[in-house]
Formats: structure tokens, C-alpha cells, sequence
């Protein structure tokens, strides 16, 4: 039993465990990578939208300068002064949010620029595409180690047509771009992780450290990374760990309430086991079989003991009945020299048998034994004694008193008639105390003696002794009734009185 539960216990704290070690692995893979994609499809399609809008009122603001004529007749006649004045300053001071304007005639021959260096302008691609093709362009450029987002379209009159010149101006993705970043890609979650980076090394799935969102620029396009917050997932899988701890710590109270009980379980069927082994009453002829445990390892224990209980009594049974037979032996030896013996202890054998029947005793058989030997110590007496005619003098009584202590002790070895022994050795004895060989008193008489000693003074008063007649049947129990409580224990006399008056003695 406690191997197959042991089994089913390691079974299931493997499965729990490999369970665990899956559950970890596919949240990680699957539903945090999940969660990933998400999250950076929401976040792109903000962005997208926040950059697109920003582009949009850049380009109407570009687009209203560039058709400005007086802008236009100024840039072609290289007047710088106004320039700076009217358009540079008056933009970038405004509040049309603008960090830099760029301007140049067709020709090349006046370059105007403020908030930025004027090369740098020259040589992107942006201004080229303005310039040469004539068209408008949006474009996002790195300057100085900052972010622009830069419009651009050509100079031309109201009309549109004879296109002269080019008209850039651009917004630096500053502190405030990044502050409506953070309101767009949750400021709350990401607030300590949130910056703008132009690090053309960064690996957005390899850096750990930058583990928000950057933005970059390369070839005047600005590429925006979004990095799942990694941090985030740490948390995620922390808690997600935290759950499976506490999961973890349960399925190993489980298994330990579980072993506990089973233990618990396998001591109560041992002490239920060791219970029943010390309740075998070895003084007890009959043997009463254990019974089968609710653990089998116990069952093959106790169907030995209960193989060897059965033999053990069968033996004691085979023993007894030899002992019986060796018993009855003596009895019959004892008769053949004193006929009046052998036809007295059957006489007292059929009244004792009789009382222990009425008092319900266990073992009538062995009172029917015990009075059928209680004289047979007589056989260690002189026989000139014991059949004398005539009235036995005080030394001829004296040794005639000593059968009950020869009867005793020739049944001394009969460890299992101790009982029997104690009877025949006691079947002198008064209820007052007077009788012989141990003057015993009352209920200290063993039962056996003081049954037999009713049954024996009332078939003596009826037998013709050689010093005397016999009683009448009345005489007797006159006799008898006069012993109680002096001579007879009151209860077993009641008894007596009760089968004579019920004709049965
Ligand atoms: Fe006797």
C-alpha cells in the first residue's frame, strides 16, 4: 500500500513541476511574445498618427510662406536684411513652433538660414529634391546630434508657376515631442523608460538597457523603435514566478499533508495490529484469529500469527487431552483399592456437576473432573486406615487428613488443571474458617472446594460408614441445612436446596 502511494505521490509531484517548468517556458514564449506584438501595433499606429499630424501643419505652414511673394522678390534680390527680419526671425519667434528656416534663391546665390547650420541644409537630400525637381518634400534629418522634421517647398509666386527658389523649415523633436511621446505610449507605465536615441548601433531586440523606445535617424528618415518594455515582462514573469512559488509551496504541503496522513494511517493499522496481538489471551485454551488489516503488508503478518495460534491450539488441545487421559488414569487407579471411594467421587461428581451447571460456570467439565478426583490423594493412605472398622483414633485421623495435600500434590504438574488442584486441595475447608489443611474462610475457598465440599458431606451422610449408619435422605439435609454458613458457602447450599427441591439430587 505504502509503495503504491508513494508512486501516485512522486507521479503527481513530477506532473505539478513539469507543469510548472511548461507553464513557465509558454508564458514566456507565447504570451508574453503575444503580449509584445500588441502592444508595439498600438503603440505604432499612435506614433504614425502623431508624426503624420505634426507633418500636416508643418506643410500648410511651409506651404503659405512659400507662395509669399514679398519672401520671394527678397530671397531673388539677395536681400538678406530683410530676410532675417521679416521671415527668419518672424517665424522662428512666432508661434508657428519652428526651430529652424532654410531659403535660397534658384541659382544658389543667397542662402539664408537660422537655428541651424546652413551646410548642412545644402547637402541633404531634402533641399536637392526642393530645389532641382521644384517639388515639395517632408523629411526627418540629424543635425548636430538633434532630430529634425523638416518641410520643404519651392518658392513661386501666387499662381504657382515660375518656381524660384526653396523654402525649408523644420521642428526639433524636443522635450516636448518626447512629453507627448510619453502621453501617447502611456506615461504611467513607461515614464522612467521613455527616450530618443540616434544611435545607429542600437539593437532594439538586443539591448536591454534602452528597453522602451527610441527614435532614429538615417538617410533623413527617422525610424522609430519600440522595445517592448522588458522591464514590464521581468515584472511579468516575477509575479507569474511569485504565483508559481506559492503554487510550487502548496503542491509540497499537499505531498507532505499526504505522506503525513498516509503514515498516520499505516501507524493506526500497526497499532490496531499490535493491539489485537497483545489481546491474545494466552491462558485462553481457544485461540480467536486476528482480524485482516486494511494494510496488506500487515495481512501476510497476521495470517502467520493467526497459522500459528491455530496450531499452538491444536497442540495445547492434543496436550490436554493427555493429560486428561493420564488424569483419569490415576482416577481409575485409585478406585480399585477402595470401593467406597470410586462409588463417593461419582456421586459427588453428578451433585457438583450438577451445582456448576446451575451456577453457570464456565467449565462444568472440569468441577464434573475435579470432584471425580478430590479424594485421590487416599491412595497415598494406608489402606487399614482407610477401611478400618472401627472408630479412627486422633494419629489415624490425623494422617487420613492429609489426602487433600497428596491429591495436590500428585496433580502439581498439571500446570493447566491448576484450578482442579486447588479444589481437591481446598475440598476440606469450612466457610467459617474451620476446615483443614489451610483453614481458608468464605469466598477465599476456591469455588471448585466449596461446591465439592456440599456435594461431599452430603453423599458421606448418606453412605454407611464403617463406625457408623447411614442417614436418611430428611436427616441429612436437616444436616446439611444446619452447616450453613459454618460447614457451606449460603449460595452454593441455595443452590443445593434448589435442585432437591426440584428432585434433580
Ligand atoms: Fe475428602
Amino acid at each position: 500500500m505504502v509503495k503504491k502511494y508513494l508512486i501516485i505521490l512522486l507521479s503527481v509531484f513530477i506532473i505539478a513541476i513539469g507543469i510548472q517548468v511548461i507553464g513557465v517556458i509558454q508564458i514566456n514564449n507565447a504570451g508574453i511574445n503575444h503580449y509584445k506584438v500588441l502592444e508595439n501595433e498600438r503603440k505604432s499606429d499612435s506614433l504614425n498618427l502623431y508624426f503624420s499630424n505634426q507633418f500636416d501643419n508643418m506643410e500648410i505652414l511651409t506651404r503659405a510662406h512659400a507662395y509669399w511673394t514679398d519672401a520671394l522678390n527678397n530671397v531673388n534680390s539677395e536681400n538678406e536684411s530683410w530676410v532675417n527680419n521679416y521671415l527668419s526671425e518672424y517665424l522662428t519667434d512666432g508661434n508657428y513652433n519652428v526651430d529652424f528656416v532654410y531659403l535660397t534663391n534658384e541659382s544658389s546665390t543667397f542662402k539664408n538660414a537660422v537655428g541651424i547650420d546652413i551646410d548642412t541644409i545644402s547637402d541633404s537630400t531634402i533641399y536637392t529634391t526642393v530645389l532641382s525637381e521644384n517639388e515639395e518634400a517632408r523629411a526627418i534629418i540629424e543635425v548636430d546630434n538633434k532630430i529634425y522634421m523638416v518641410t520643404g517647398y519651392p518658392f513661386a509666386t501666387d499662381d504657382q508657376q515660375n518656381k524660384q527658389g526653396a523654402f525649408l523649415i523644420g521642428r526639433e523633436l524636443n522635450q516636448g515631442t518626447l512629453d507627448d511621446l510619453k502621453i501617447l505610449i502611456g506615461q504611467d507605465l513607461y515614464d522612467e523608460h521613455l527616450n530618443i536615441t540616434v544611435d545607429k548601433n542600437f539593437d532594439p531586440l538586443e539591448d536591454y538597457e534602452h528597453n522602451i523606445f527610441s527614435v532614429e535617424s538615417i538617410d533623413e528618415t527617422l525610424y522609430v523603435h519600440i522595445h517592448f518594455d522588458y522591464q514590464f515582462s521581468n515584472y511579468l514573469n516575477k509575479t507569474i514566478k511569485g504565483y508559481l512559488l506559492v503554487i510550487s509551496l502548496l503542491v509540497l504541503v499537499i505531498f507532505a499533508i499526504t505522506i503525513f496522513s498516509l503514515f498516520d494511517r499505516f501507524k493506526k493499522e500497526m497499532d490496531k495490529t499490535l493491539s489485537q496481538l497483545s489481546e491474545i489471551d494466552v491462558s485462553n485454551n481457544h485461540f480467536r484469529p486476528l482480524q485482516p488489516s486494511k494494510a496488506p503488508e500487515f495481512n501476510n503478518i497476521i495470517k502467520v500469527i493467526n497459522q500459528l495460534g491455530i496450531n499452538i491450539e491444536s497442540n495445547i488441545e492434543k496436550l490436554m487431552q493427555k493429560n486428561l487421559e493420564v488424569v483419569e488414569l490415576l482416577s481409575t487407579a485409585s478406585e480399585i483399592n477402595d470401593p467406597y471411594t470410586s462409588q463417593h467421587s461419582n456421586q459427588v461428581s453428578v451433585v457438583s456437576t450438577l451445582i456448576a451447571q446451575k451456577l453457570n460456570l464456565p467449565e462444568v467439565n472440569k468441577v464434573k473432573l475435579c470432584a471425580k478426583l478430590h479424594d485421590i490423594g487416599k491412595v497415598f493412605i494406608q489402606l487399614n486406615i482407610l477401611n478400618k472398622e472401627e472408630k479412627l483414633s486422633q494419629k489415624e485421623f490425623e494422617a487420613i487428613k492429609k489426602h487433600p495435600e497428596f491429591g495436590a500434590e500428585l496433580l502439581t504438574n498439571l500446570t493447566q488443571f491448576d484450578d482442579i488442584r486447588l479444589g481437591v486441595l481446598h475440598h476440606h475447608e469450612k466457610y467459617d474458617g474451620t476446615g483443614y489443611p489451610s483453614k481458608l474462610k468464605g469466598k477465599d475457598i476456591p469455588i471448585y472446594a466449596r461446591i465439592i465440599a456440599v456435594a461431599d458431606v452430603f453423599d458421606a451422610l448418606l453412605s454407611r460408614r464403617p463406625y457408623r449408619k447411614s442417614f436418611s435422605r430428611e436427616k441429612a439435609l436437616e444436616i446439611m441445612a444446619q452447616g450453613r454458613d459454618k460447614h457451606f458457602d449460603p449460595d452454593i447450599l441455595d443452590v443445593f436446596f434448589e435442585l432437591v427441591e426440584s428432585n434433580q439430587i
